[in-house]
């Protein structure tokens, strides 16, 4: 739980006003201390208002941005990117920086929809929920820098954070972490099937079994980074492990994630050139 107190000049509580309450919101302002700072969630979809406002008892829920933000507070787009363009314009005149968690929406776009200038971009992925986000920011260069360290202390509690100075950073991060948690969802399903299509496991010891893998794979490479040695370490010559290994070669696995990886960049690029 982030628990910091920023006040304003007129030494009232900052306000962090989140525009959209779906699952990368609430991923933030649920890591984030009411008591310190005045949270605000504008989600205009009433069922949904209502279910957030029992569960963040502490935080204001509004249907619409109905007041203009103050120099010193913060405002955080958090819509589905179709949507980005008519809400900013429906929007008062926000002079305060802006943060946009939005996929493919550049600064560059969101300066003239917003006419503001200070606008900072996130790009998150799924793992924010349990706190492993790895989190790629960019900050325009008007952002005030006591403004990016606040930034930066709320979206350190959601996972791992890199900073870019350089924007076409935020598409590469997308294709190397952003959309990464489905590829890694992808092998565990294919593996998760083998063994219960093929080999007759049942379900739930299939997804243990895969599961157990990862999380210990995982370790291994903690204790020791040279993923090469480890996979060399249980691939002997003509043995069982080198015929499984032997057929992802024959496929071209590691260029076929590439060119995955390359797709996923090459439309992040694209989304930030047509929107
Ligand atoms: N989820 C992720 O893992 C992830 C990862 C990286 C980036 N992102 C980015 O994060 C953004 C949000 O994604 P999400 O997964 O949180 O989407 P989401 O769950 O659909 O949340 C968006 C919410 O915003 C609400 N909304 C839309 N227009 C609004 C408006 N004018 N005023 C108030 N509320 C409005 C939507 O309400 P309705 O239900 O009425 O539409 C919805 O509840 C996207 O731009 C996405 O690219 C998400």
């Amino acid at each position: 739980m982030l628990q910091y107190r920023y006040k304003n000049f007129r030494g009232k509580k900052m306000q962090i006003i989140f525009i959209g309450g779906g699952n990368m919101a609430e991923a933030i302002f649920s890591k984030i201390d009411s008591k310190n700072q005045e949270l605000i969630v504008i989600q205009r979809n009433m069922d949904k208002r209502t279910a957030l406002a029992n569960k963040y008892p502490s935080i204001r829920f509004l249907s619409t941005l109905d007041f203009i933000p103050q120099d010193d507070d913060l405002v955080i787009l958090a819509v589905k990117p179709q949507d980005a363009k008519e809400l900013c314009k429906s929007l008062p005149r926000i002079t305060c920086a802006v943060l946009s968690v939005m996929s493919g929406i550049t600064t560059k776009t969101l300066a003239i929809w917003l006419d503001n200038t200070k606008i900072a971009r996130l790009m998150p992925n799924t793992l924010a929920k349990v706190g492993m986000s790895v989190n790629g920011v960019y900050f325009s260069a008007t952002i005030d820098k006591s403004k990016c360290q606040i930034i930066l202390d709320i979206i350190n509690t959601i996972g791992k954070t890199y900073i870019f100075d350089n924007e076409d950073f935020i598409n590469k991060i997308t294709a190397v972490a952003g959309s990464a948690p489905a590829y890694v969802f992808y092998f565990i399903e294919a593996m998760v099937n083998t063994a219960t299509n093929e080999f007759g496991f049942d379900e739930k010891d299939a997804l243990d079994i895969t599961m157990q893998i990862f999380k210990g794979s995982i370790t291994l490479i903690e204790n020791n980074p040279n993923i090469a040695q480890l996979r060399a370490n249980v691939t002997s010559k003509n043995g069982t492990t080198e015929q499984a290994i032997n057929i992802f070669e024959k496929a071209n696995l590691k260029q076929i994630i590439t060119d995955a990886e390359i797709a996923c960049y090459n439309k992040a690029r694209e989304l930030g050139n047509t929107i």
